[in-house]
């Protein structure tokens, strides 16, 4: 049995396909961390029974500092549990260094696009108005760059062409949540065989 925590700053629904994903397996999703005390995903953490803690970043001050300030205090929230996995579902903050070697190839992250192309926060809408006729997602480890980690799976969909950008949204979500249940599961797998 291994634990994970999940981080999400919106809606949840990776969050949630993952807490289901996990049933049944002897993993788990322990906490629900969020920056935003609105975020979706923390009704969906109450409904769920799974512990969730908001943790909000300041916006007055150094930005950096800002950030290390509340990547500190996630931190010491994820201490409180034996979190062998940080999984990023929609968490919409950059981590610095500070939070990245805390985890070191422990941080997992799903972006709705195929990277190398798209990085960054707009990659459903980019891949959309693109000339592409593959879209798809990508699962890959955080590393100290925006979208750069070592890719650990990539899925895919030829695009008709006469999708709505609604359509091509709802075909990338369920992809996300066919595909990172599972492989979060494989790392907590290999997290406790390495224990
Ligand atoms: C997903 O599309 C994910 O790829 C991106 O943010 C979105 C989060 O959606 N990083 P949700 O909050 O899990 O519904």
């Amino acid at each position: 049995m291994a634990e994970c925590a999940v981080l999400a700053s919106g809606s949840g629904s990776n969050f949630e396909a993952i807490v289901r994903g996990l049933e049944g397996t002897g993993h788990r999703v322990s906490c629900l961390v969020s920056d935003n005390d609105q975020a979706y995903a923390v009704v969906r953490a109450q409904s769920l029974g799974v512990p969730w803690h908001v943790v909000k970043y300041a916006s007055a001050g150094g930005r950096d500092e800002a950030r290390r300030n509340a990547e500190e205090r996630v931190l010491a929230v994820l201490s409180q549990y034996d979190i062998r996995l940080v999984v990023l579902a929609g968490f919409m903050r950059l981590l610095t260094p500070l939070f990245v070697d805390a985890y070191p190839r422990r941080i997992l992250n799903i972006h709705p696009a195929l990277l190398p192309r798209y990085p960054g926060i707009h990659g459903i809408e980019e891949s959309y108005r693109s000339a592409d006729t593959e879209l798809g997602i990508t699962i890959h480890l955080v590393d100290h760059g925006m979208d750069t980690g070592p890719v650990l799976l990539q899925q895919s969909f030829e695009r008709k062409g006469t999708e709505t950008l609604k359509e091509i949204e709802d075909r990338i979500h369920a992809l996300e949540h066919q595909y990172y249940p599972s492989v979060i599961i494989d790392q907590l797998d290999s997290c406790g065989e390495a224990k």
